[in-house]
């Protein structure tokens, strides 16, 4: 993955492109890498903040061989592949928010939006997005307080190259063996080291109920796992609720 690299200084979106290049017949592992966005997008209908200079915007173009339903597991594994390429590049203690963001000191560091185009039955091409704050000083005042950059955490600016680099080599080594194993057993016990909120209390808000619970960790499809008051447990499906430490 990641052994074609398209780069530019200002794009719309490198979902976007990403995307194209996809509907255009471009090899699995397509990369596209851009200094600023103009059309940045979030997750929810959002856009996403992308001045020039300060963050990393970079989309990978995959082509799955295994069915839809097992999509959403590669939020999860890029998750993982950022947060531990962003340890081991900074030392510092990096966390994932299950199953789209990545923490650093209680603040977003990451964000990962993940778009698909399928056929009836099979995967036409997968393109998940990244985002990360590096050497960005001040945010927007909505996420003013939510939001860090590695930059404010460490007190110095920081190479992206590296970060980008570490971050293919990491999600290609993961990704290969996800394409083996179809689940996420061979990172489950890793992620939930990595997971924020893991083995605390949560909120879980949902459309139907929102309930306290315990955070018990993902299980090999990438739920999460919460044992409620009443000692049951609950699996909790990406999309449908948003976790929250009390
Ligand atoms: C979120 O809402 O947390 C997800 C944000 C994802 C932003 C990245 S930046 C690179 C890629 N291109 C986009 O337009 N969005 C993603």
């Amino acid at each position: 993955a990641g052994q074609h690299v398209v780069y530019s200084d200002e794009i719309d979106s490198t979902n976007i492109k990403a995307k194209q290049l996809g509907e255009e017949g471009a090899s699995h592992g397509t990369l596209v890498v851009a200094d600023m966005q103009t059309a940045g997008r979030g997750r929810r209908g959002r856009g996403w903040d992308s001045p020039s200079g300060s963050s990393i915007y970079m989309s990978i173009m995959l082509r799955p061989k295994f069915p839809p339903v097992k999509a959403p597991m590669l939020t999860i594994v890029m998750a993982y592949s950022v947060a531990r390429a962003l340890r081991t590049c900074t030392g510092l203690d990096v966390q994932i928010k299950w199953p789209n963001d990545i923490i650093l000191n209680g603040k977003k560091i990451v964000g990962i939006l993940t778009e698909m185009s399928t056929e009836i039955d099979y995967i036409n091409h997968v393109v998940i997005g990244v985002g990360i704050n590096v050497n960005t000083e001040t945010f927007p005042e909505e996420i003013a307080d939510k939001a860090t950059s590695l930059r404010i955490e460490i007190g110095e600016v920081q190479k992206r190259a590296p970060i980008v680099a570490e971050i293919m080599s990491e999600f290609e080594k993961c990704y290969e063996e996800f394409e083996k194993q179809e689940d996420l057993s061979f990172i489950q016990e890793e992620y939930n080291k990595l997971l924020v909120n893991c083995g605390k209390d949560v909120c879980i808000l949902g459309a139907k109920e929102s309930y306290q619970a315990h955070a018990l960790g993902i299980n090999e499809t990438g739920e999460l796992i919460v044992r409620r008051e009443d000692g049951s447990k609950e699996t909790v499906y990406a999309g449908e609720v948003s976790v929250r430490g009390v």
